[in-house]
């Protein structure tokens, strides 16, 4: 790099982008000329050789650096960290896949260098931009989702869930603090983590085919987008990952019903025998879908996976005793049955959430 100072930083997540990122680093380079940049890749331990790879080209191109994350997953996280690594006035998000074009970068540094914008995104939705050859399913949930975010959140962007931004400096230190950093949505947590509106200009662009790799936008981001959207209106008081669990908690009393009508109906078995069946069943089920959804980010695997159900078990044991506990007691005083049953339950679902955030998955979850 030369002695004059850094403008652009361009972060670029990664995970399992072997095929990409070589030829992503050619065309910023070739786009970029005469602007002092550099590229921070935020790799999260992709098994393919991503990391390798990049460390390699980092060791003879400045422009090039690379953050490592282990035992993490998630795309907005790993976008807000490799922001937080740049000394740079501007900085850009962008996919290691080639679907974002890397032309438009020019354009988007202008705006927000010289046009007074705070931030320019790479939009699908206005005139002259496209999503490409998407499945049209793609293309209707894109567009609800798209459509839950300007209602529920009162964004005004056309394409708010696009993957593809440039913003000053500014816009980052002034949303730090209240960023969600959950799943995929990181433009929709950085707007609506803005302490005041920000100016924003889209310029259109073509959404790109996938050349190499494959795409891990799955089911799952839909849950993980609820969530944001759950913390950015209600996040104030209760915290996303305690909807998530409440949620599973919900889905998992429908198993508890269930199962127990199968035994006693189907296999006529003595209550109490259905009754611990559905209890065991269901707590199962609850470990299973929080270690999917709301732990996602620090899923248990093979063997942490067998140790984190018993310990999720034992604590959950502890958390329906005190449910049954404060019920009963409240009842006692009060003989209002429908109320010291919610008590019961609130009490062992925050027991359950706590006991269970701080043993069965950690901060940080070994693999
Ligand atoms: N570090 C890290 N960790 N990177 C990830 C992770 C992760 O858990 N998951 C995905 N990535 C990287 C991919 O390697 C790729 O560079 C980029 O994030 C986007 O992932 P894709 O799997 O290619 O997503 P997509 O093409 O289906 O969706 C894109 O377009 C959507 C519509 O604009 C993304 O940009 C979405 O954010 C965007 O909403
Ligand atoms: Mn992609």
């Amino acid at each position: 790099m030369t002695g004059s100072s850094l403008q652009l930083t361009v972060v670029v997540p990664t995970f399992n982008e072997v095929g990409n990122v070589s030829v992503l680093i050619d065309r910023l380079t070739q786009t970029l000329q005469g602007i002092e940049w550099e590229v921070i890749f935020v790799d999260d331990d992709s098994q393919d050789g991503t990391y390798q790879k990049l460390h390699t080209i980092a060791q003879c191109n400045a422009r090039v650096r690379v953050l490592r994350r282990v035992g993490r997953r998630g795309l907005s996280s790993a976008c807000i960290e490799g922001l937080l690594a740049s000394a740079a006035p501007y900085m850009a998000v962008m996919d290691a896949d080639l679907q974002h074009d890397e032309n438009c970068l020019p354009a988007m540094l202008q705006a927000v260098q010289s046009e007074g914008f705070d931030l320019a995104v790479g939009s699908r939705y206005v005139e002259g931009g496209s999503t490409g050859d998407w499945s049209e399913q793609r293309v209707s949930v894109s567009k609800w989702a798209t459509l839950l975010s300007q209602k529920l959140l009162k964004l005004q962007l056309q394409d708010p869930m696009s993957g593809f931004f440039m913003m000053r400096r500014s816009v980052l230190e002034g949303a730090v603090y209240r960023l969600s950093n959950l799943g995929f949505k990181i433009l929709v947590d950085l707007v609506v983590s803005s302490p005041k509106p920000l100016q924003i200009k889209e310029i259109p662009f073509h959404f790109g085919l996938r050349v190499a790799g494959e795409s891990k936008l799955d089911t799952r981001v839909a849950w993980d987008y609820l969530m944001l959207l759950a913390d950015k209106t209600v996040g104030q008081y209760v915290p996303a990952k305690l909807i998530s669990f409440a949620s599973v908690g919900a889905m998992g009393v429908a198993v508890h019903l269930l199962v127990l009508g199968i035994s006693k109906v189907l296999f006529v078995l003595p209550f109490m025998v259905a009754q611990a069946s559905a209890v065991l069943i269901s707590m199962v089920f609850n470990f299973y879908l929080n270690n999917l959804l709301t732990y996602r980010d620090q899923q248990l695997h093979g063997q942490a996976w067998f140790w984190g159900l018993i310990k999720f078990m034992l604590a959950c044991s502890l958390g329906g005793a005190a449910n049954v506990g404060v019920a009963s007691y409240l009842y006692g005083s009060d003989g209002l049955w429908v109320l010291s049953g919610l008590m019961g339950i609130l009490v062992g679902l925050i027991w359950n959430f706590g006991v269970t955030s701080m043993l069965v998955w950690p901060q940080r979850a070994k693999h």
